[in-house]
């Protein structure tokens, strides 16, 4: 007898993930082919030969007996006091051990508290571009994603002008992402205090996604968000996957902060929803304290001669020798965020460009409107190569785009 086709939730069919998309199962083909890749679709630091440092290693394998039970849902106490103590010394207010969610990454709390804060309709102000899952996550719990623009002619920032137009009695919290993924872009202090006036002033939770906090290029600045909030609830995320080098760990936190009255209810959403799930993966949590508190290891591969910081000059130098590309030099984080200008770029189509990327050079991108925003002329490379790979990387994209130029690039819809 056959079986009625299983239905599924309807809402899925609004979000994508293309990091790991149709553009990574092709790839995944032409390697079972043969064929050697080189892949820039994920930031996924151990992939390219990074590993977590030693200290946070050893501080897991020295309490492995310890990791076997369930913990609390919000996490072990000392990995939360360690993460408190970190946000305190930053100038969090009120950063307290009850007020640290631990999770599977960041990933997981982003979906936590969203399902925590939000009701059918309820809408979310977004950056476009942005990093998907938030856009994911907010439509997955019912919201509904409203996008503020960071455009490259301002730098990736947004303009808070724009966000607070964009504000509506079912707005519920904005988002930040800085530094920024996809951009690099790192927010300067009086940008945010705009937006925190804004959350004030609307009774809006702000969310910071702060998960790239120490990884700054050339001196630019990071400023955590929530000690510029005071009162105002902010939920700030971060984690061992990035800075650390640790994804595979699946380790994240989120810090509450701001007037402990207005947040109480969020803060008792999230502790029932952590508890559901029962707690998050126990052994990394035991590197939390050598993380935050040990030696610092992210900072030397930032700097110049470090691996980033060389990787982040082989771009920038890359795209400066072309007269086909154009970027704002990331700041921050692990990728960059180029655009296709000139002849190259009349008509151009992202997807199209990756597709062809991958055929006939090998090397796979992630298409710019992948990232949720409305221009098809941007695509997304991570930092983590080797300097000579990515030159190699940026040498066959000229190929592409030249044969393109050469065949005569047409407006999109001509084309199609
Ligand atoms: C901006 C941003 N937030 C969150 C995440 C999720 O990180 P994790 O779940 O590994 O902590 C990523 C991963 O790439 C990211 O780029």
């Amino acid at each position: 007898m056959s079986h009625p086709t299983l239905a599924t939730r309807a809402r899925l069919s609004e979000v994508r993930y293309e990091i790991r998309g149709e553009l990574a199962r092709r790839a995944r083909e032409l390697e079972a082919q043969g064929r050697e890749l080189i892949k820039l679709n994920i930031g996924n630091p151990g992939a390219f030969g990074f590993r977590a440092p030693e200290h946070l290693q050893r501080a897991i394998t020295g309490r492995i007996a310890d990791t076997d039970p369930y913990t609390h849902q919000q996490g072990l106490p000392a990995a939360r006091e360690a993460i408190a103590a970190f946000h305190r010394a930053r100038g969090t207010p009120n950063a307290t051990p009850e007020r640290v969610f631990i999770g599977n990454g960041v990933s997981e709390l982003i979906d936590l508290s969203l399902r925590a804060l939000l009701n059918p309709g309820d809408e979310v102000l977004l950056p476009s571009p942005d990093y998907p899952l938030w856009s994911a996550a907010t439509i997955l719990n019912d919201g509904r994603p409203v996008y503020y623009a960071c455009r490259p002619e301002n730098g990736f920032l947004p303009d808070p002008d724009e966000i607070e137009a964009l504000v509506t009695p079912r707005t519920r919290a904005i988002v930040l992402i800085n530094p920024n993924n996809p951009t690099g872009a790192a927010y300067p202090r009086e940008l945010l205090e705009r937006v925190v006036d804004i959350a004030a002033r609307h009774g809006l939770l702000l969310m910071s996604d702060e998960i790239y906090d120490s990884i700054l290029y050339d001196g630019a600045p990071f400023h955590p968000l929530a000690p510029l909030a005071g009162d105002v609830p902010c939920l700030s995320f971060g984690g061992l996957s990035k800075v650390h080098r640790a994804c595979g760990w699946r380790v994240g936190w989120a810090v509450l902060s701001g007037d402990p009255l207005a947040s109480g209810e969020l803060h008792h959403a999230m502790d029932l929803l952590g508890a559901l799930r029962l707690c998050a993966n126990v052994p990394g949590q035991f590197a939390i304290e050598a993380a935050l508190h040990g030696e610092d290891t992210i900072a030397p591969l930032c700097a110049p001669g470090g691996r980033l910081h060389e990787a982040r000059r082989a771009v920038v130098e890359s795209v400066a020798a072309s007269e086909h590309l154009d970027l704002v030099a990331p700041a921050g984080a692990l990728y960059a965020f180029p655009s296709v200008v000139g002849a190259a770029g009349v008509g151009f189509d992202d997807h199209a460009f990756a597709l062809e990327l991958m055929e006939t050079e090998d090397v796979l991108v992630v298409p710019g409107s992948s990232f949720n925003v409305p221009w098809r002329n941007h695509f997304r490379v991570t930092l983590l190569p080797e300097p000579d790979q990515l030159r190699e990387v940026f040498a066959r994209i000229g190929r592409v785009l030249q044969r393109r130029v050469e065949a005569g690039a047409k407006p999109r819809a001509a084309t199609a």
